[in-house]
């Protein structure tokens, strides 16, 4: 039964589902890293696939930017789809001097200044964090494939562009690596649904030097990174 929003049959999702916030990013990846995918959805253009990964069936479907069109999705694929682990690759603005463009990090938790949380837990502050045995599978994979990954904490904020000033001092102060615009939403979601999350970033631009990645370099650790995914999944 279709959604408002994702017009797929009852059983067109896998248990686990990818999601990248561009809807062109998860046709890339369906196309490039699948066998036999279909897209299966393609309202508003945000397109969803499902195809396998060595044989398991496995879903990606872009999300959109910010945490209310994040949840709009999320929420729709856990409880009409059954979703049952919702995996964001997504980019990040690091906010720690020893955190490099191109590293990837593993969001462990996630502060926000969206209300988005506290409106679902009755005005209270919720510790938003990825389900432990993803970030477990997650670090195992980088491992064995000796990648590096940096876990920690990250901050989801509702405004990409003109931040108050003293913000960057304020998280890295706190110890925050990175700045994106999801992850809090999502692990609160994952939270009262009873499903799990987890949120893996490219880290695309420097909030204390101000450089960034051409989008050729982009793609490149974007790929690293689904590969990653992929595998740990
Ligand atoms: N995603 C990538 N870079 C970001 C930034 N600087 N702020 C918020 N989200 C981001």
């Amino acid at each position: 039964m279709s959604t408002p929003h994702i017009n797929a049959t009852t059983d067109a999702f896998a248990p686990t589902c990818l999601l990248p916030g561009d809807p062109l990013r998860a046709k890339f990846i369906a196309e490039t890293y699948l066998d036999d995918a279909e897209c299966v959805t393609d309202v508003r253009n945000m397109l969803g696939y499902t195809g396998t990964y060595k044989g398991d069936r496995i879903s990606v479907m872009g999300t959109g930017m910010g945490m209310p069109s994040c949840a709009i999705y999320a929420t729709e694929l856990v409880r009409n789809y059954g979703v049952k682990r919702l995996i964001r690759i997504g980019s990040c603005g690091a906010v720690q001097p020893e955190v490099k463009l191109n590293d990837v990090i593993l969001a462990n938790s996630a502060s926000t200044d969206s209300n988005m949380n506290r409106q679902r837990f009755g005005g209270l502050d919720f510790a938003a964090c990825a389900t432990p045995r993803l970030v477990q599978q997650f670090l195992n994979t980088a491992d064995a494939n000796q990648q590096d990954i940096a876990v920690g904490q990250v901050f989801s904020t509702d405004s990409f562009y003109d931040s108050p000033a003293s913000r960057i001092e304020q998280l890295q102060h706190m110890g925050v690596l990175a700045v994106e615009m999801e992850a809090a939403a999502l692990y609160a979601i994952a939270a009262q649904y009873k499903v799990q999350a987890a949120c893996l970033l490219t880290v695309s631009d420097h909030l204390l030097t101000q450089e960034s990645l051409p989008s050729s370099a982009r793609q490149t650790s974007f790929n690293e990174m689904v590969e990653l995914t992929l595998s740990a999944c």
